[in-house]
This record gives structure tokens, C-alpha cells and sequence, in this order.
């Protein structure tokens, strides 16, 4: 059995609207199902998925495939993984020795990453790492944590590392690159190493923690490397999106300690900013796990800052955020350990609505004495309440404010209505559909678009296209149709998701072919359309032949050649 038909068969046995259930919220409409698209910041349904093709499609983004391009882009993995995902799941083994083209530019970082990853572990375990262990162990850090998260050491030498890299053959320079020496020197000396690893698991950083000596630097971190690009990253998130999807949860922390803190009392739906702002990529991240999100930073003025910030931006997608407050200046990790797990559990159970820890927060340090900034605090108060989609709790919020400020209940909700009403206005405006972004196609193109689908769909249109001795000009159009004609010599049918498969190694056509999906219509497609596109088709190759043809007329001194070629170009005009 090759390839295209290990694919083919997995893909036959795992319906995709199941699939996709998994990961997002569908809804039926008519025979299609519809959802908020993965693959680019939205919240409005606008990606549809078919039973019928076994295919998804973005309207929105124009990103389209079947099951196995949707696991790979998901999870940021590659396509050997996503099969392997869903191999398993449908209980079939796959033998290890399945090319899909896995190797990238980097494989060789990701391999030096990977023995420093095990020298640091294997440090640890050594004579050398008694004294680290014994930090660990004074923080109850125990073994098991140790293991889980591949905590290692750096020696207290100048190269140990570099010395073993340059043995095994690695050059100086690509170390120091990569971020692993300097000038055949160890750039993390002496210090409890924290692996850290991209969203498919692989180690590409690292992060030295001092732990037996004074040092101006608590950590020293990897610097930005090819692969290592800190705003991409989140600590813990391979291993943490697989539960949160689970307990349909995620919780944020601060840093690498609140993650094995509430990972040794069996927390483990937990990643870490590793203490910076959010970038996009983080929040795009996070939106793969879960719709609940908890913001867990620690309980000084920078951790409830950043809550503030963190959370705008994820509600903004569309999440449902909710803080979990910790009293004073405790962080994850000091309050599991001064009360407990199932202290730590009740603060979970019991936190609060974002915009509830957004009226307490906004509300700390105001002078009340001011008027600028009490009208201020007023305005943002009435404003955020008006985002609250519920009657009695935005009267209670104009109520205390009322109270509060000494102002009267009337000019309050006054203003409450003008915002209520602007919301309407700009809930009305969400345009669902923002059709195929880019793609405004010529008639030809549109035509061609038309014919690719069809001949996919049903190879009497395939047929119906070589008969009339049509053909493409065009680099990509000939090589679609050349894959297009391969596939049906080999398969003899096509269906639409297995093609995705046999195009994967073919970036361009493939491209070709995601814009074709996700623009053609298949309602659209009959008998008399494909005519349709045929004639348009047909104009084209004739137009260009005539062109072809009169610019060998000018290049032609031969008056009898010149006038064969004068009677073509009259028999195509009279055709056309
Ligand atoms: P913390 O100071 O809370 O660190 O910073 P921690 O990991 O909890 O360590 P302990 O409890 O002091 O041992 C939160 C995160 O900010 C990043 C790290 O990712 C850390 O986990 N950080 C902090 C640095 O990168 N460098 C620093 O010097 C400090
Ligand atoms: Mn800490």
C-alpha cells in the first residue's frame, strides 16, 4: 500500500465534521456546517464545512483542505504527525518508515538542541547535580517534576557543552548562532536548566536559572534564533493543549515555577508567558485549546497590570475570560504551596468574570477628589458595563456607581443607553461573509476556476475538456491539469479531500487548487456551466493563437509563408 492510499483510507474511516467538532463549535446550516475559522483571527462562522466533500472551507481567509491539513495547521505540526494523530484514532498502525516530506532547513538546529537538552538532563543526575537538586528539593521540586519537564544542569565550567558539540562534529560558528556559545565558550554556565519547547514538543531554547550563588540575572535566556522566536512561544503549551482541551479550560501563569507548582498538585492545563506581553501569535495560540480561558498572574501591581492587558486582548477573539485572584503578593506558586491544592482548587472554582475584575481593578487608585479622572473612571465603568449582556447585573454596576460617586441614577443610565445603543449599531455592522479576500478574477480566470472544479468533481467534464482539444497557457493551470490527468490515469476517480493528500509535495498547484475550492461554488457547476466555461476557454486559446501566429508573421520574410500563415489566422477568426 503506498502513501496516497494510507491517506486515502484514514480519511475514508474519520468524517471531518466530527473531526473539526472536536476543535471548534459547529453549526448546521442547510447541508453545510459552519464555525469561527481557525486559521485567522475572527469571530464570526466563517468557515464551512462539507460531509458530502469531506472539506473545509474559509470564506473569510480562503484556507480550505480535509482532515489531515486541518490537524497540521491546528497544531502546528507536520503532516507525518497529523497522520499519525488520526491514524490512531481510528486504531491503525503506521509503520515509522512513511515519507512525507518532514525534513526542514532547521532539522539540524533542532538536532544540537536536542543533545544539549540531554546533556543538561543528564547533569543533573550526576554528583555534579547534587547541590542543584538539593535547591529543588528546598523548593519541593521533587523527581518526578524534575522528569516531567526535563530540568537539567549546566556545568560550573567554561565549555563542557561546546567540547561535546565540537566533537560530534558541529562547527563553532553554527553554536554560536544558535545561541549555545560564544567563541567556543558556553553561554549558560552553572545554572538549573529550563527546556523549552515549540507547540509540537521540540526543544528550541532554554532558560538558566542561578540557584547556588549571587547573580545580577535570575535567568539567562536563549537569544532569538532561527527557530526560537520568544513571541511565538508560550512555556508548557505542547504539553498543556491536550488537556485543556480536555477539561475545556486553559490557565495562564506568570512563569516556568507556577507551571510545576500546579503541575505537581496535578494542574496540568497551565502555560506561561514567561514574563512578557502577549503577542498575537501567543493568542492565536491560546484560542487552539479552549473558548475558557484563566488568568492566573501573580497578585502584585505588574501581575494585575498585565491580567488587565492580557485579558482585553484575548476577549477581543472572542474567549471567555475569567481571573483567578490570588490575595496580596502571592503568585501561583508560593500560594499552592503555602495552602494547598485544594485551597488553590476553590480559587478556581471561585474566579470572577473578567469585567468583573476589570470594574474592581479600574476602580483601585482613582482620586475621587478629581474630577477629571472620577468622570473618567465613570465613563469606562458605564462603558464596560454595557458590554455585559445582562439587564440586572449592568442595573446593580449603574447602582453602586451611583453610590459611589454621589451622581444620580438617571444621568447614569442615560449614558448606559447611549453605549447600549452603539453596540447595536456595531454588532449590526459585522459583515459575515468578507468574500475571498483578494480574488477578483477575470472572466477567463473565473471560467477556468469553473472547468478545474468540474473536471475534479466528475471526470466526464476531464473527458469533455481533452476531447475538445482545450488547454491552458499558463505555468500553474498546465500543471494542475497535468496532476489532474496523472491522477485519474492512476486512480481513475477523484475525490475532492484525497486530492488535497496527492498535492501536498506540490506547494504551487496546490495553492492553485485551495483557491479553486474555497471560490467555486459547487451548486454552480452543471452541464450547461461547464459549456460555459469551455467557450470562454476556447476564445482564450484561440486569441492567443492568432497573437502567436500574427507575431510569426512579422517575423517571417517569406511571402508564401507569410500568406499560409495569413489563411490560418483567417480560418481561427472565422472559427472564433
Ligand atoms: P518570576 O520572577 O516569577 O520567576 O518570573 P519564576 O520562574 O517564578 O522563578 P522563581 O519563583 O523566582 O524561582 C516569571 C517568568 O519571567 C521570566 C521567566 O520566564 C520566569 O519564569 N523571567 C523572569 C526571565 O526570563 N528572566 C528573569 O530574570 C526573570
Ligand atoms: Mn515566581
Amino acid at each position: 500500500m503506498n502513501n496516497q492510499n494510507i491517506f486515502n483510507e484514514i480519511r475514508k474511516k474519520i468524517d471531518i465534521v466530527d473531526l473539526i467538532s472536536e476543535y471548534v463549535p459547529l453549526t448546521q446550516k442547510g447541508r453545510n456546517y459552519f464555525g469561527v475559522c481557525p486559521f485567522h483571527n475572527d469571530t464570526n462562522p466563517s468557515m464551512s464545512v462539507s460531509r458530502e466533500k469531506q472539506i473545509y472551507k474559509c470564506f473569510s481567509c480562503g484556507a480550505s483542505g480535509n482532515i489531515f491539513t486541518f490537524v497540521r495547521d491546528y497544531e502546528h505540526i507536520d503532516m507525518k504527525e497529523a497522520l499519525n494523530i488520526l491514524a490512531k484514532k481510528i486504531g491503525m498502525e503506521i509503520k515509522n518508515n512513511i515519507e512525507t516530506k518532514n525534513t526542514t532547513k532547521y532539522d539540524k538546529i533542532y538536532e544540537i538542541y536536542d543533545l544539549a537538552y540531554k546533556f543538561y538532563q543528564n547533569n543533573i543526575n550526576t554528583k555534579e547535580g547534587i547541590k542543584a537538586k538539593e535547591y529543588l528539593k528546598a523548593r519541593s521540586i521533587g523527581e518526578d517534576i524534575i522528569k516531567e519537564f526535563g530540568i537539567g544542569l549546566s556545568l560550573d565550567s567554561m565549555d563542557s557543552l561546546t567540547k561535546v558539540l565540537i566533537k560530534k562534529g558541529y562547527d563553532a560558528l553554527t553554536l554560536d548562532r544558535i545561541g549555545l556559545s560564544s567563541n567556543n565558550h558556553d553561554l549558560f554556565i552553572n545554572r538549573i536548566m529550563v527546556p523549552i519547547q515549540d507547540a509540537t514538543g521540540r526543544t528550541v531554547a532554554f532558560s538558566g536559572r542561578v540557584y547556588n550563588k549571587k547573580s545580577d540575572h535570575k535567568y539567562v535566556n536563549t537569544k532569538e534564533t532561527e527557530i526560537f522566536k520568544k513571541g511565538t512561544i508560550l512555556y508548557n503549551y505542547h504539553r498543556a493543549k491536550e488537556v485543556a482541551r480536555k477539561e475545556k479550560y486553559l490557565i495562564i501563569m506568570e512563569g516556568y515555577m507556577d507551571v510545576f507548582r500546579a503541575s505537581s498538585v496535578n494542574i496540568k492545563n497551565v502555560v506561561a508567558l514567561m514574563g512578557t506581553a502577549l503577542t498575537v501569535e501567543q493568542s492565536d495560540l491560546i484560542k487552539r485549546t479552549s473558548n475558557n480561558i484563566y488568568l492566573c498572574l501573580d497578585g502584585d501591581e505588574p501581575g494585575q497590570k498585565a491580567m488587565m492587558s492580557v485579558g482585553e486582548q484575548l476577549e477581543k477573539l472572542g474567549l471567555q475570560i475569567k481571573v483567578i485572584c490570588l490575595t496580596d503578593d502571592e503568585d501561583p506558586d508560593s500560594y499552592i504551596l503555602k495552602y494547598g491544592e485544594d485551597k488553590f482548587r476553590d480559587l478556581i472554582d471561585r474566579a470572577i468574570s473578567f469585567s468583573d475584575f476589570k470594574l474592581s481593578y479600574l476602580k483601585k487608585g482613582i482620586n475621587f477628589n478629581s474630577d477629571l479622572e472620577l468622570s473618567k473612571y465613570v465613563d469606562t465603568v458605564i462603558k464596560e458595563a454595557s458590554n455585559i449582556n445582562d439587564e440586572i447585573r449592568r442595573e446593580i454596576i449603574i447602582k453602586k456607581l451611583a453610590n459611589e460617586t454621589n451622581l444620580s441614577y438617571n444621568t447614569l443610565e442615560k449614558r448606559l443607553i447611549e453605549y447600549l445603543g452603539k453596540n447595536q449599531s456595531k454588532h449590526n455592522d459585522i459583515v459575515i461573509v468578507n468574500n475571498k479576500k483578494g480574488t477578483k478574477l477575470s472572466q477567463y480566470d473565473k471560467a477556468v476556476y469553473g472547468m478545474f472544479y468540474a473536471m475534479v468533481i466528475d471526470r466526464k467534464y476531464f473527458n469533455a475538456f481533452k476531447r475538445e482539444a482545450l488547454y491552458f497557457t499558463t505555468a500553474p493551470y498546465r500543471y494542475l491539469l497535468t496532476e489532474i490527468e496523472y491522477y485519474y490515469k492512476k486512480y481513475s476517480t477523484i475525490e475532492i479531500a484525497d486530492f488535497y493528500t496527492y498535492l501536498l509535495d506540490k506547494e504551487d498547484v496546490l495553492a492553485l487548487y485551495n483557491k479553486i475550492i474555497s471560490y467555486v461554488d459547487s451548486n454552480t457547476i452543471n452541464d450547461e456551466a461547464v459549456n460555459d466555461f469551455m467557450k470562454v476557454i476556447k476564445e482564450n486559446n484561440v486569441r492567443q493563437e492568432i497573437n502567436r501566429l500574427k507575431d510569426l508573421m512579422r517575423k517571417t520574410y517569406d511571402e508564401l509563408e507569410k500568406s499560409k500563415i495569413a489563411e490560418e489566422i483567417k480560418l481561427l477568426r472565422i472559427g472564433e
